[in-house]
């Protein structure tokens, strides 16, 4: 059985001490829910790939209260502190060189020289770091390869009975993943796009080299983010993508005005917001695929979204999930 735990104080620190003693706790983020245990105790760090069925190659995001905290467990540059002080807390992870004194559990980094480190910005992640007082290792709270949780009855929904407890903390606002951006080489390294802009990031910093879309990686980089290999957010359903014609058996991702012809619509932005698009993409997938699986229906279909802001990483997400299927 998995706990169903409130926002109350009791509650949060009924989450701190299962995690303290080596269980997993699923919390909201502003982006997605993380499936959470703490980052120094290996074997728990362990039971976060046994519950999702994750490769031991991909390795995770450390989730620390404060970006000097973050900071005390990679060596960080010039660059990393400019962007911790403008998008942290956010959606938003940096990889960096881990130092030797690093406590994190080498399995959390999947044995990499490097850690990918994030400061969240929701209350419930910040709240459950400090009543743990040691950084919280979390990748998404679903299955490995499947669609990332938005709500807490997602994460129940593919993790029931394999996790300790999940904090029910309301739907995530950003929606989406957060942007990874790599700075341990010389130019910074947009590993996956995310809840921080492309734009708002060359804004901030200049140069971002780009390059790891789907079917398209750079070899020696894509080994440095293992998990971009692989298929990911996949529905149950077959999804075809930049569709302009629907056939009869299948289920409408829509943005903006819909196509015409389906029986099951799922809108994303009636006013083509993509920020709206973002928050709502995941809840789309996760319910035309329930819904359509009910109908019978043989696939989803999702309409072309536009390739910039959040755009980025929707595109992304869309791309994978249709991938190798
Ligand atoms: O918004 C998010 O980032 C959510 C919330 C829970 O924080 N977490 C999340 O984790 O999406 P996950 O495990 O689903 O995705 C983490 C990505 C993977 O593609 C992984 O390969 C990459 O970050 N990554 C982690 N550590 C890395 C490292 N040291 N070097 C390169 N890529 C890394
Ligand atoms: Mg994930």
């Amino acid at each position: 059985m998995t706990d169903l735990l409130n926002r109350t104080d009791r509650d949060i620190t009924r989450a701190a001490s299962l995690l303290r003693a080596g269980e997993l706790v699923a919390f909201g983020t502003e982006t997605v829910y993380g499936l959470g245990a703490d980052a120094q105790n290996s074997s728990a760090v362990a039971a976060i790939f046994e519950a999702k069925g994750r490769p031991h190659f991909n390795p995770l995001i450390c989730h620390y209260a404060t970006p000097d905290a973050a900071f005390t467990h990679v060596q960080a540059n010039p660059i990393a502190e400019k962007l911790a002080d403008t998008f942290w807390p956010g959606p938003l992870t940096l990889v960096l060189p881990r130092r030797v004194t690093c406590p994190v559990a080498l399995l959390a980094g999947a044995g990499l020289d490097t850690l990918a480190i994030r400061v969240p910005a929701h209350p419930i992640a910040q709240r459950l770091i400090a009543a743990l007082g040691r950084p919280i290792a979390a990748p998404s709270a679903n299955r490995s390869g499947r669609i990332s949780p938005t709500t807490a009855a997602h994460v129940l929904a593919q993790l029931e009975s394999r996790i300790a407890a999940v904090i029910d903390s309301g739907p995530c606002r950003v929606g989406v993943e957060s942007t990874v951006l790599d700075l341990s080489g010389p130019t910074p390294f947009l590993l996956r796009p995310g809840g921080v802009s492309l734009e708002s990031l060359q804004a901030s910093i200049g140069e971002v080299r780009l390059g790891l879309t789907p079917g398209q990686a750079e070899a020696p980089r894509t080994l440095r983010s293992p998990g971009l290999l692989v298929s990911h957010y996949a529905p149950v359903l077959p999804l075809r993508i930049n569709v302009t014609t629907l056939t009869p058996d299948e289920a409408l991702l829509a943005f903006g005005p819909p196509l015409a012809g389906a029986g099951l619509i799922y809108q994303l932005s009636e006013t083509e917001n993509l920020n709206e698009a973002a928050t709502r993409l995941f809840d789309g997938l996760h319910w035309l695929d329930e819904q359509g699986a009910a109908l019978s229906l043989r696939g989803i279909a999702a309409m072309a979204v536009p390739r910039h802001a959040l755009g980025l990483a929707i595109n992304d997400r869309l791309e994978r999930a249709a991938a190798g299927r």
